[in-house]
């Protein structure tokens, strides 16, 4: 372990705060474990973040990794690719049968393609309206499109002509939108900003003021998509699709890989020449992206992501019910969670649960968000309910 921390300290620019003596280094993964250098093992109940929707280390997908890898990992995107358009097949009739997919490497990517797009769709509208709070990734687009000041502080200017409405206020957004607005961007979810869900009013309202101005409507499905809610997509909680869809994380099931799902109409927006990426899709991470999804679509599976969503929100609210002077309340849909404390001890309870062997998250000082894997069984969230219900205790 010193060895590593001493390679971190030497050579790695410090932008994710690891702390020597206290961050450990995750060696190997199976299904919804981890271990640490030292053989320590943990329960991952924030699964990478939302990218390891499968489990560490899923036979399906690993050996799909092996097979494709052993044959080709990469071409330029000049040749045509059998895995890349099966996989787009698979995004395609899932989420938005007749449109089309552009592969990125992440999250961040996929939104700078739906960002590209829906400027280059109208030369006359140019402006996105997000949601505060939002959080759509850290390049300077989607940065400048994400609604939280403290991200972007530093880095102005920022790409001009975006601006952010109240979230789950309709009207909010209505009052910004003028000629030369081009899109309105969403997640459904919202994960990065604390874990809350959009009204289907609200949703269904953006959906018709899109339609009446001629905006597209983007759902940026990173974090919420993929099964994460019980759904395939996060939209079919709604009734409403949307004009074009990113998605990443979970896809490739921790390869690198992210997705703009355009419909129909704006298929044709980007042309040979006007947007690219020399990874995007490569045939390794979309052989694994075709695993992955191939196992969400396995009979059931999402019906038990529901059922295990349900599993976690009654043992939280009956957490929150038992320490309501440190649980202010339970947000969440199917297996996005959080708990918001009404006391700035996230980090510190986040601290015990590694200590305990349970890995979570800390938003801030004041929200805990559990991202499990999606394949994880009800013994494991038991055992996790357990330690995180005995380290709160320690905080009351
Ligand atoms: C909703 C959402 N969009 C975009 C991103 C950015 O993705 P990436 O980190 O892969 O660039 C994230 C990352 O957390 C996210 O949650």
């Amino acid at each position: 372990m010193d060895h590593i921390e001493s390679l971190e300290s030497n050579y790695i620019i410090n932008t994710y705060g690891r702390k020597p003596g206290y961050t450990p280094a995750l060696v190997k993964g199976q299904g919804s474990y981890v271990w640490d250098s030292s053989g320590k093992k943990y329960l991952d109940l924030l699964g990478g973040l939302a990218v390891n929707i499968v489990g560490h280390c899923h036979p399906k997908v690993t050996a799909a990794i092996k097979t494709q890898a052993e044959m080709l990992m990469h071409t330029s995107n000049l040749y045509y690719s059998q895995p890349q358009g099966e996989l787009a097949a698979m995004l395609v009739e899932s989420a938005m049968p007749g449109g089309k997919v552009f592969f990125a490497n992440s999250g961040a990517e996929a939104n700078e393609a739906a960002i590209k797009l829906a400027r280059k769709r109208n030369s006359e509208r140019y402006k996105i309206i997000s949601a505060k709070n939002s959080f759509h990734g850290r390049t300077l687009a989607s940065l400048a499109a994400t609604g939280q000041p403290k991200h972007q502080q530093g880095f102005e200017p920022l790409p001009e002509g975006f601006a952010s409405a109240e979230f789950n206020n309709l009207n909010s957004f209505a009052g910004l939108v003028d000629q030369q607005t081009a899109a309105i961007m969403i997640e459904p979810v919202q994960g990065e900003g604390g874990v809350h869900v959009a009204e289907e009013n609200f949703i269904k309202g953006l959906r018709e003021l899109c339609n009446e101005a001629d905006l597209l409507l983007i759902f940026d499905e990173v974090q919420c998509g993929m099964g994460r809610t019980g759904k395939m997509w996060a939209f079919e909680n709604y009734g409403v699709t949307p004009d074009l869809l990113t998605v990443a994380k979970g896809l490739g099931g921790g390869l690198p890989v992210g997705a703009m799902v355009a419909a129909e109409p704006y298929v044709e927006v980007l042309q040979p020449g006007s947007h690219a990426t020399t990874f995007g899709g490569n045939q390794v991470v979309c052989s694994a992206a075709q695993a992955v999804l191939k196992i969400l679509r396995e009979e059931d599976f999402l019906a038990q992501v529901r059922q295990k969503g349900y599993m976690i929100r009654t043992a939280m609210e009956e957490i929150a019910k038992q320490y309501p002077q440190l649980v202010k309340e339970f947000r969440g849909i199917g297996l996005i969670c959080a708990l918001e404390l009404n006391r700035p001890v996230a980090k510190e309870i986040l601290s015990r649960c590694t200590e305990e062997g349970v890995l979570i998250n800390a938003i801030g000082e004041n929200i805990l968000r559990l991202l499990p894997p999606l394949t994880i069984v009800d013994e494991e969230l038991k055992e996790g309910f357990r330690i995180i219900d005995r380290v709160l205790k320690e905080f009351m």
